[in-house]
């Protein structure tokens, strides 16, 4: 590569100067005079070098699979001309943006043909294309990002996209991709980031996903995936899944690598009972979402007093027993809990009271009963050393009854931002409306309340 031959030969001649003794200052401006003529070479030598003519075909392809109606003349694609070289132009008036090019020898993995520039990123900005991803696509074999997200593309991803195994991150959400995703994509050996969200995609996500083993983020929420969750425990880098708003089937994902540490299914028909086990597997989860799904039995101090949990999202199963020992909650980093809509029942646990984090916590719309114990009176307040107090206490729609624990109609009071608490719907029979917490929703009527405590 003569760029490089000439800095060496460079090189040379300082050396050679300063063996000779020359003042150091001459020396310098000597080697300068002798170097810029060759930096300017350098820069023109480089501009010189060509997209690789199987580089450019798969551009022309990819443009001309877009509807030209949809591609507005100032957008990337707009001013994608090939009368000019793109990666010689590009950033310049014909190739303004959407392409990264790298000296086809710079690469580890140069052919060994070797001059040509490659095309290695793709990044489409968001200004409505419409059309097919088209399967040429497949011969940028040197790509290492392609960022298609936002626009109007439809139809299949191409199944050579597994062609691309330099790919580091894929993204191409908020389209309306349909089909499935393709088995293909588990040659993209180098892949740490996969975001397909919010498009049409159905099928099941693909087992072969099993050996994208340096992913770290996976994001598939917003699409129409079905069946169950598969085996993914090879993934050991993986910290994020989204999977949530799709048609997600079968148990909670018993295969998944211990490095997650948010993991959201939310609005699945998944179910069955929570598997304490695995979940106590998962030990850098921090967020947890299951809301919206069919997951019945029980929640206990496995999954409460689980080490690194900080926001559990249960809402809207159908969850009906809480089985919790309050020393095993008491250290429990959770601190936002989310058990509405479920059929839980009984007296208001106390415990929820005595975890030390927990800020937030809503109940609405289960069937706890009786007054509200006397420890979240407390909790209310910001008087208790080590203990965090309720922010968002949200307990409407249950059948709960007076008395109120002290702090919460004490005049005066510290109790700390009473209006993120509320307690509509229930049947508390004196609710003074200047409490901001009994304003919004009614109390049940009596005859309905009489009618609950009636019932076994
Ligand atoms: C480029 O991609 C097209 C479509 O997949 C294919 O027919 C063609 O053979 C590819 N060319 C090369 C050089 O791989
Ligand atoms: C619950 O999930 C279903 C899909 O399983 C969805 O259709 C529905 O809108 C979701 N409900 C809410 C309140 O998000
Ligand atoms: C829990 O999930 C439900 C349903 O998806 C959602 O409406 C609610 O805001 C979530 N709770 C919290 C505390 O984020």
């Amino acid at each position: 590569m003569p760029c490089r031959r000439h800095f060496l030969h460079a090189a040379n001649t300082l050396s050679e100067k300063q063996r000779r003794g020359s003042p150091a200052s001459s020396s310098v401006l000597l080697v300068l005079m002798k170097l810029l003529p060759l930096y300017i070479v350098f820069v023109v030598e480089s501009a010189h070098a060509v997209t690789d003519p199987n580089d450019v075909l798969a551009l022309m392809q990819i443009k001309a699979s877009i509807d030209p109606a949809t591609i507005p003349a100032t957008s990337c694609l707009g001013s994608w001309d090939f009368s000019a070289d793109p990666c010689q132009s590009r950033n310049g008036e014909r190739f303004t943006c959407g392409i990264e090019c790298m000296l086809a020898s710079a690469s580890q993995n140069a052919t060994p043909t070797g001059e040509y520039e490659r095309v290695i990123s793709l990044k489409f900005d968001i200004a409505g294309y419409a059309g097919v991803l088209s399967p040429w696509l497949g011969n940028l074999t040197e790509l290492r990002l392609l960022q298609i997200p936002g626009n109007a593309l439809a139809g299949e991803i191409p199944i050579t996209i597994g062609k691309l195994s330099l790919l580091t991150a894929l993204d191409l959400s908020s389209n309306s991709f349909t089909g499935p995703i393709p088995d293909s994509i588990a040659w993209l050996m180098n892949l740490q980031s996969l975001n397909v969200a919010h498009n049409k995609l159905s099928g099941s996500i693909p087992p072969t996903m099993n050996s994208l083993r340096y992913l770290t983020d996976l994001r598939l929420q917003g699409n129409l995936l079905n069946g169950g969750f598969p085996d993914i425990r090879n993934l050991g880098l993986l910290g994020v899944i989204d999977a949530s708003d799709n048609k997600l089937s079968g148990p909670f994902p018993r295969q998944l690598p211990p490095s997650i540490y948010s993991l959201s299914l939310r609005n699945n028909e998944l179910g069955g009972k929570l598997p304490t086990n695995i979940i106590l597997k998962l030990n850098q989860l921090n967020i947890l979402d299951l809301s919206n799904n069919t997951f019945s039995g029980c929640v206990n101090d496995g999954i409460l007093g689980h080490p690194s949990l900080q926001q559990l999202n249960l809402s809207m199963n159908r969850l009906s027993q809480l089985r919790v020992h309050p020393r095993h909650v008491r250290q429990s980093p959770m601190t936002a809990l989310d058990l509405s809509y479920n059929l839980l029942s009984g007296p208001l646990p106390s415990f929820f009271a005595l975890m030390n984090q927990l800020s937030s916590l809503s109940l609405q719309y289960n069937s706890f009963h009786g007054a509200i114990p006397q420890l979240y009176g407390a909790k209310v307040t910001e008087d208790m050393p080590y203990m965090k107090p309720f922010e968002r206490l949200i307990l409407d729609g249950n059948y709960l009854t007076g008395p109120l624990p002290l702090p919460f109609t004490e005049e005066g009071s510290s109790v700390h931002s009473v209006a993120a608490t509320s307690l509509g719907d229930n049947c508390f029979q004196s609710c003074p409306r200047k409490f901001t917490f009994c304003q919004g929703k009614q109390q049940k009527t009596e005859t309905l309340c009489r009618l609950f405590n009636a019932s076994p």
